[in-house]
């Protein structure tokens, strides 16, 4: 199993984006992750495909976009034309989650869905084998520096058995509220991909990267 970090950039300093990105790269962050919010599934708006384009050619990571949108199949075959390498859809969001999830595989890009706080395990069972990636919100999504929800890690010990039942090395990602004190629960829970957005981007990036990376290599 790859164990990842996907510094999340909505905490970041944008008048200095770029550098603050290669600060996570430079210490070992191979994703970033890209938190797009449409004020209608999530109340806040954030950024979405013209400040991906802009980035995704500033650094060789793993551009993760996280699409808290309603009915996000409408702006799939943008994020890829925009550089995403992966595509993150919200199962509440879509009123056809597998064309949304087809969608995004034929635009060849890597295919996540992504959990609620209040979404049963169960609606992610019928997608399991369709997906690259489970990611469980730890927070309610739409805001960073938000404090972990306890019951998150029952969710992803839940998704990563029924994963091991079905022999998938699928990746889950754990988002919102971790930071270096509790990663180590998260990861235990089974989670492989972790995002950090105030852990990282709060004090210097670079650092707190690395405090991140020698965690997450001691589980390889
Ligand atoms: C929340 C976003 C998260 C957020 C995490 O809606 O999906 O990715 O940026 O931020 P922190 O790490 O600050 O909780
Ligand atoms: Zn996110």
């Amino acid at each position: 199993m790859n164990y990842v970090l996907a510094p999340s950039i909505l905490a970041a300093d944008f008048k200095v984006l770029g550098q603050e990105m290669k600060k996570t790269e430079d210490n070992g962050a191979e994703y970033i992750h890209f938190d797009v919010m449409d004020g209608m599934f999530v109340p806040s708006i954030s950024f979405g495909m013209p400040v991906m384009a802009s980035i995704h050619d500033a650094t060789e990571q793993f551009m993760d976009a996280h699409l808290m949108v309603q009915e996000p199949i409408r702006y799939v075959e943008a994020f890829q034309k925009a550089g995403a390498d992966s595509v993150t859809v919200h199962v509440e969001a879509c009123e056809d989650v597998k064309a949304t999830l087809n969608k995004i595989r034929e635009c060849g890009m890597k295919v996540g869905l992504s959990i609620n706080p209040e979404t049963d395990v169960k609606e992610v069972v019928p997608y399991l084998e369709e997906v690259d990636m489970i990611l469980v919100m730890c927070v309610h999504p739409g805001f960073g520096g938000q404090k972990f929800i306890p019951e998150s890690l029952d969710k992803i010990r839940a998704i990563r058995v029924m994963l091991n039942e079905k022999n998938l090395e699928t990746d889950i990602q754990a988002d919102g509220g971790v930071y270096v004190e509790n990663v180590r629960e998260v990861l235990d829970a089974g989670a492989n991909v972790i995002v950090a957005g105030s852990a990282v981007f709060r004090g210097d990036a670079g650092e707190n990267t690395a405090k991140f990376m020698e965690i997450l290599k001691s589980y390889e």
